[in-house]
Parts: C-alpha cells; structure tokens; sequence
C-alpha cells in the first residue's frame, strides 16, 4: 500500500491509475479503524480496480474540542490492519494544511438534510464533513465512494452533495457492522464504562423492538415507546425519531421506506443508530 501525506502525490498516482484504465474506488475514514471501516474497504474490492482510502481526524467536524481531544488516533496500527486486513492500494493521511490550506469552509446548499437531527444537535458538525469529503472527492477523483450506514444521515448528506457536485460519482451504502450482542462497531465505543457498555447494548434491542410495532401501531405512539424505554435504562436523549428514509422528515404513515434515528448521551460518550423499516404501502391507520 502507497501513503501519501500529500495531496500532490495523492493526484500524481491517480492520474497514473485513471491512464491505466482502472476504476477508482474511495473509504475515507477518520481511522481508529474497526471492523465496521474493513467491510467498506470489502465492498470497494467487489466494485473496483484500484482501493483508496483516506485517515485524517477532521478537526472541523467536531463540534466539541474535547471529543476532537478525545478522539482516538492510531494511524501505525490502521496502517497495520489495511496492510494486513484489506486490499487498500494507497492511503493519504494529510496534516490539516495539506486539506485545508487554500480556503475558509464553504456553505453548501443540501436542501436542508444536514440542518435536522444531528445537524441541529452539533451545529457546524455537517458544514465540517461535507467541506472535508467535498475537497477528497476532488483530490481522489473516485467513480465509486463508500459509507457506513451506522451514521444514515451522513449518507444522504453526502448523497445529496454528490448529486449536487459529483454526479459521476457512485455512492455505496454499506451496512452496520455489530458486536455479537448487537451493538453497532464505533471508534467511541471504548470510551464506555461496563456500566455504559450494557447500556449501550439496550440500543440495538430497542431500536429492533420499536421497529416490530410497525406497521400496527403509529408512529408518534412508537416513538413516545422508545422515549420512555431509552430514559428508563439511563440515556439522555438527544432524539428518537421515526423518519422518510430519503428526505429525514418525521412520518405519519407507513406509505414510504422508514428508519429509526436514535442519538443518547451516556456519562462518557454520546452514541448514534438507526433501524431501517421497510415500507407498508397498503397499509392504513
Ligand atoms: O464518517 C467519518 O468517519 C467522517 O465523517 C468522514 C466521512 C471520514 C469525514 O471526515
């Protein structure tokens, strides 16, 4: 595997790759790289020639300075897994200067999907990752870019600004990886108590409840449920919410593809997931 800490050298071997005709598929990561980050670099292997990925804790994004602090960063034993684990040909990991030299942030226009739910719980958190990923996607030049599904709304984020900027990129929504008591993989669940853990371990079974009341019960009564349950075993709650799977506003009906979005605080950590429900389009309150 190729790193690159600069994006000169990034575009100098693209251009090489895109001469020889191969495909270009994109990860890019934060690193702290766990099972969940390998299955996106699988998913790349089965669509394309050559595998990129990127690992740079993008200060922009965070919204607090001590979760940026926090954050764990562990580039040698990422560097380890990629080499070992998957089929990654290059890795750009850039100082801040390298991505952010030219320029202040750029708004973007996404139709208001990065406004709602975490965009309104962590203010700038979107305008971060969308400038971040806005400027790998014109470094690596990728057709094919992959995201976990573990943070949903990020990828109709970034649907939305490759629709918007990128319309010949193809993006790939790969599903959450989970601990075998249903736990989604994150790079903050180490900063969990044991205490926190089996907590944290609610969430899945939880969200796999509420998701078995549909399409009988409405969705306001299953969302108070999940409410009451979540404060019950300990969460601070940010939102539960019962969403259209495409445009992220609330629903009324079962008409459409659906998904739970769940953001809790623990003392030490705040987690996110969702639960996907498929459409009942007959079917009526
Ligand atoms: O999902 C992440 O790890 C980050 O938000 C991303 C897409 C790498 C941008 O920094």
């Amino acid at each position: 595997m190729y790193i690159f800490h600069k994006k000169s050298d990034v575009q100098h071997w693209i251009e090489k790759i895109k001469k020889e005709g191969h495909s270009i598929g994109f990860v890019p990561t934060m690193g702290a790289l766990h099972h969940g980050h390998l299955a996106l670099f699988q998913e790349a292997a089965l669509h394309c020639q050559s595998i990129t990925g990127s690992i740079f804790v993008n200060p922009t994004q965070f919204n607090e300075a001590a979760d940026f602090n926090q954050y764990p960063k562990t580039l040698h034993s990422d560097i380890y897994k990629l080499n070992t684990l998957t089929s990654c040909h290059a890795l750009y990991a850039p100082e801040p200067d390298d991505i952010y030299e030219d320029s202040a942030l750029f708004d973007f226009d996404l139709d208001g999907l990065d406004q709602v739910w975490e965009g309104a719980f962590r203010p700038g958190h979107y305008k971060g990752v969308v400038n971040v990923v806005d400027r790998l996607f014109r470094i690596f030049s990728p057709d094919h870019v992959f995201f976990g599904q573990k943070d949903f709304q990020q990828c109709r984020v970034i649907e939305k600004l490759i629709e918007k900027r990128f319309p010949n990129i193809r993006f790939h929504q790969v599903p959450t990886v989970r601990e075998s008591s249903g736990l989604a993989l994150s790079s903050r669940n180490i900063r969990l108590s044991a205490d926190e853990l089996k907590k944290a371990e609610e969430i899945p079974v939880i969200l796999a409840e509420m998701a078995s009341m549909a399409p009988h019960s409405a969705p306001s009564d299953i969302k108070s449920y999940g409410e009451n349950v979540f404060r019950h075993v300990g969460f601070e709650l940010d939102y539960i919410e019962i969403t259209d799977q495409r445009n992220l506003k609330e629903i009324h009906d079962w008409h459409s593809p659906s998904v739970i979005l769940f953001a809790g605080k623990l003392p030490s950590v705040r987690l996110i997931d969702n639960w996907l429900i498929p459409a009942f389009p007959n079917m009526s309150l």
